[in-house]
């Protein structure tokens, strides 16, 4: 096929063609946001799932919808090593700068933003990494204790009671949550349950690797109040064929049947890996219907452009004493594996390679489904990591 016309788009954060199986949630959310704008009860929601399912995408789809249905968003992504406030000062900023050109909205979000500048200024000491331009002077007494939970929700408040006389509400989307400090992920919870409980319209859409979950219950207890945490994971057989068949008969292309199964059967329905193989699947046939065999032909070029990208860029971030970790769970094959089980294919105790299991927990690389339990975050890892460290060198490394 002409791959000018290609319609796939395997990427980080890249929007597919087709946005398969996520209708529910996005009908689910976007019920909640108008209960939050209308200052009734409703909880928003947290996004779990492996690497490469589409949290990004969903996530900005989501933001869409939300702007779609008139309510200021913004977005932010947290990296890793950034404090929370730095992270979410000047998006909150944003939000106040666009409700003040509001008439109805505008005294109070310049109180916003008055505010913002006092815990700025009183943070700046613990949280050297803000940095936010400041439209206002702080006025004392007003966000400026100095004390993260306090400041902050003082100005969460605030942008609050302005998206309320605006007639609206904001709504921030955050990804990739898990890289939060879970102390500063407990203060931010707790800035959001006193504005829930003032019925204030402002809430976070989040999105994040499966640690999140063990953050938020370590957090603070009432975050399953605050937020569900609907699981995104792979899709099923009809949504799989769905992302793979839609854009290409909007093209005028049809598949066999046998091929679409085949992808499928491939990829397990992890929609990164779906586009990779529409992707190259679509350049390798030459006419439509597209075959199995076709598929199969680019079976080859779509590992070889995961294992240059997806999976690598991950396995990059890892010091040779964790890709030996990573490799030894491999050995173990997909699932979650006991701790004591990776140990003992590495021929050391427990305790010794703890600190390589958590290292590896807050890379997001590896997840604890359960106590003592760890699994890959990263779908098909397994197979990835006994390709680039094949043979048994890697023990004595
Ligand atoms: N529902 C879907 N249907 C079809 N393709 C999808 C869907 N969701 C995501 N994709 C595709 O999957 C790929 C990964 O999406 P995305 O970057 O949003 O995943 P992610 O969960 O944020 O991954 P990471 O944890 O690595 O950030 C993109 O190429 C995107 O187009
Ligand atoms: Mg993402």
């Amino acid at each position: 096929m002409d791959p000018v016309l290609n319609p796939y788009a395997p990427g980080a954060g890249t929007p597919p063609p087709e946005l398969a199986g996520r209708e529910q949630l996005r009908r689910d959310l976007g019920i909640a946001m108008a209960r939050i704008r209308a200052g009734r009860v409703a909880k928003s929601a947290m996004l779990v799932g492996l690497r490469g399912v589409g949290k990004t995408v969903l996530l900005d789809r989501l933001r869409e919808d939300a702007e779609a249905a008139g309510i200021c968003t913004v977005r932010a992504e947290t990296p890793e090593n950034r404090s929370m406030p730095a992270v979410l000062a000047p998006q909150l900023r944003q939000a106040l700068l666009r409700l003040s050109r509001q008439a109805k909205a505008k005294d109070v979000a310049v109180r916003g933003l008055i505010a913002i500048a006092g815990m700025v200024r009183s943070l700046k000491v613990k949280f050297s990494d803000i940095e936010v331009a400041l439209d206002y002077a702080p006025e004392a007494g007003l966000a400026d204790d100095g004390d993260l939970e306090s400041d902050l929700t003082t100005v969460m408040e605030q942008v609050g009671l302005a998206a309320k006389e605006a007639g609206t509400a904001v709504v921030l989307f955050l990804d990739e949550v898990q890289y939060l400090k879970e102390d500063q992920f407990g203060v931010l919870i707790a800035a959001l349950h006193r504005c829930a409980q003032r019925s204030l319209p402002v809430t976070i859409i989040g999105a994040g690797l499966p640690q999140l979950l063990a953050m938020a219950g370590n957090a603070k207890s009432y975050a399953e109040r605050l937020f569900d945490f609907p699981v995104i994971g792979e899709l099923t057989v009809s949504q799989a064929r769905l992302a793979i068949e839609k854009p290409a008969n909007s093209a005028g292309v049809e598949y066999h049947p046998d091929a679409v199964s085949e992808i499928i059967s491939l990829t397990h329905g992890y929609p990164y890996f779906l586009q990779e193989w529409g992707k190259h699947t679509w350049d390798i046939a030459a006419t439509s219907p597209i075959q199995r065999s076709d598929v199969q032909a680019a079976t080859v070029e779509a590992l070889a452009a995961l294992d240059e990208s997806f999976f690598r860029m991950r396995f990059d971030r890892t010091t040779p004493k964790e890709k030996q970790y990573l490799r030894a769970m491999a050995e173990l094959g997909p699932d979650r594996h006991r701790s004591g089980d990776i140990a003992a294919i590495l021929q050391k105790p427990v305790g010794a390679v703890a600190p390589l299991r958590q290292s590896l927990i807050n890379k997001g690389m590896i997840w604890s489904p359960a106590h003592g339990d760890t699994a890959f975050t990263v779908p098909l890892f397994d197979e990835f990591m006994k390709r680039i460290m094949p043979g048994n060198d890697w023990r004595s490394e």
